[in-house]
């Protein structure tokens, strides 16, 4: 798999794509990351990249021309699944569009920055808008980590324990089962004695049992949408 971003500020993506388990699914081959810096395409000796609104107002939009200059040469080489714009008023990520995110080839993001892009862009090119929260962010660099984060450990051979991603909360519409390690008496609180009964019959049930209280305290609506 192959993700394209392209950015205004490509140094806030550095850290959080170049190490952990994103470092790792890039050593290994499974996923390569590639960032572009919007301002090759600046216009004029500043290589400008934004500028005001068209009918006033505070904030600077990015200008269409440099954004379409960038997509073009980088869709010269490949064909998109999806070309996704991180912006608040996108759909709320959820675990099934990663899923469904983790399965494609090629992806290009493009992170937005202080007003947001010119909407010319978001007809001609976006097929995909995405939120990571109703809230506003200075710009879509981190929502894109967060995004890239949640597809590329879906990858198979990513993660160690294969079974690790399937089991994550949100896999099965529930939280996940509280966990414990080592000590199993820790200043006085012991591990539930189940866990270290070796039953694993028992142990599953426990896990079910406590995902399906977990849930009904702390996300009631996620058992109203099962
Ligand atoms: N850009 C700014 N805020 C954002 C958010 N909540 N989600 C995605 N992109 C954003």
């Amino acid at each position: 798999m192959r993700i394209d971003i392209i950015s205004a500020v490509p140094a806030l993506l550095e850290s959080p794509l170049s190490h952990s388990i994103l470092k790792r699914a890039q050593n290994k081959g499974s996923v390569s990351l590639h960032v572009h810096d919007l301002r090759e395409y600046g216009k004029g000796n500043y290589r400008q990249i934004d500028d005001t609104q068209y009918g006033g107002g505070a904030g600077m939009v990015i200008m269409p021309e440099p954004l379409a200059k960038m997509i073009d040469k980088l869709s010269e080489s490949r064909t998109y699944d999806e070309i996704i714009f991180l912006t608040p008023d996108g759909e709320t990520l959820k675990q099934n569009t990663s899923n469904q995110l983790s399965l494609t080839q090629n992806l290009l993001l493009v992170c937005g920055h202080y007003k947001g892009i010119d909407e010319r862009i978001r007809q001609k090119y976006i097929t995909k808008e995405i939120s990571i929260g109703d809230y506003v962010l200075t710009g879509g660099e981190l929502p894109a980590c967060i995004l890239i984060d949640s597809i590329v450990r879906l990858i198979p051979g990513v993660i160690n324990d294969e079974t690790s991603a399937l089991s994550d909360s949100f896999q099965d519409g529930l939280l996940s089962p509280p966990a414990y390690t080592r000590p199993q008496n820790w200043r006085g609180m012991e591990v539930p004695e189940v866990l270290t009964s070796g039953n694993f019959k028992q142990i599953e049930n426990w896990r079910t049992d406590q995902a399906q209280e977990r849930t009904k305290s702390k996300r009631p609506d996620l058992l109203e949408k099962k």
